[in-house]
């Protein structure tokens, strides 16, 4: 693996989720494999857990992590080609992904999208002008259409939970929101979930279909008691539309879970942040139904197994 964008083949991804129970039990088992190796984490978006995470996961493998939170701290950048740069944009991508790539073994990217600009977006343009200038392994800390170390984490928690020998029953379930949110966590939900080959069930509002391309192989309802019934776990998420894209077509219904609509053995997911009793309810994110913490503290070794893995492949 070179870069880590997205998901790969249910292969890999069993391999990831293996080595990342294993780094779990014992986080310091590589602890030199990282040695005098450098990786940027490049922000162009807020963060709490990514940031953390992967600075711990680095500092595990023993690598030396840095952060820069390039919106803030940088100069404003141009994305565009060939443009006269007579405005406010004082950096081209070419410029500052070269001298990155120079500065680190490994660059990390968070690039959320426009949601304005559905065609850019979803070509993931910000990672993928990383990678072409920087010339170094990347790694998607969140892109525009997916968020792969999330994924990881939730696929993580799942297998870490679920001890049956039969499928769990998944339900990705739209919550309400006051703001027009991106894609990129419901989309890597589903194509690690169906990717995994597991039994995905998505539930949402008339109007917030996602990207098919995303959800292939899902049973979709639209019926939120009837999907979360009989559901195992349950991911929350907020998502704005994807064909009006980036709008909040008007709701119908409520679509804030309680505890009473859930089998008692259920569990809660959801990424975080989250807007409690907007999203989710209290009695779910401090009941024992919640996962949520786990797949929190999870996104530490799902990093570390993603960049064992570059580290393992860097030369080859
Ligand atoms: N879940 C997640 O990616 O959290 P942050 O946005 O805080 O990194």
């Amino acid at each position: 693996m070179k870069n880590y964008i997205k998901f790969d083949t249910k292969y890999s991804a069993e391999k990831l989720i293996i080595s990342a129970l294993q780094f779990k039990e014992n986080p310091f088992l590589k602890k030199e494999i990282g040695k005098g190796l450098r990786i940027g984490l490049i922000f162009l978006n807020p963060s709490l857990r990514t940031r953390v995470s992967t600075q711990i996961a680095a500092n595990n493998l023993g690598m030396e992590a840095i952060v820069f939170n390039i919106d803030k701290e940088g100069w404003a950048l141009e994305f565009e080609e060939g443009v006269i740069m007579n405005e406010n944009k004082a950096e081209h991508i070419k410029e500052a992904a070269s001298v990155l790539g120079g500065y680190f073994d490994i660059l990390a990217i968070r690039a959320f999208p426009t949601l304005i600009d559905k065609e850019q977006d979803m070509a993931d343009k910000v990672i993928h002008q990383f990678i072409k200038y920087s010339q170094k392994p990347v790694v998607s800390l969140e892109s525009s259409s997916r968020h792969p170390l999330q994924s990881l984490a939730d696929m993580m928690s799942i297998e870490e939970t679920w001890q049956k020998v039969s499928k769990p029953k998944i339900v990705l379930s739209w919550a309400p929101h006051v703001k027009a949110l991106p894609h990129a966590v419901p989309n890597s939900f589903a194509e690690w979930a169906l990717g995994l080959g597991h039994n995905l069930t998505i539930t949402q509002p008339d109007g917030y279909e996602l990207d098919a391309q995303f959800t292939k192989g899902a049973a979709i309802e639209y019926d939120q008691e009837k999907a979360v019934a009989d559901a195992d776990f349950v991911y929350v998420k907020n998502w704005s539309s994807y064909h009006d894209y980036g709008k909040l077509p008007k709701v119908k219904g409520k679509w804030l879970l309680k505890d009473h609509q859930l089998k008692e053995n259920a569990k809660i997911m959801h990424c975080l942040p989250v807007r409690r009793n907007l999203e989710l309810a209290d009695e779910l994110l401090d009941g024992n139904k919640s996962l949520v913490p786990l797949q929190a503290q999870n996104r530490i070794y799902a990093a570390q197994a993603v960049l064992f893995e570059i580290i393992s492949n860097m030369g080859s």
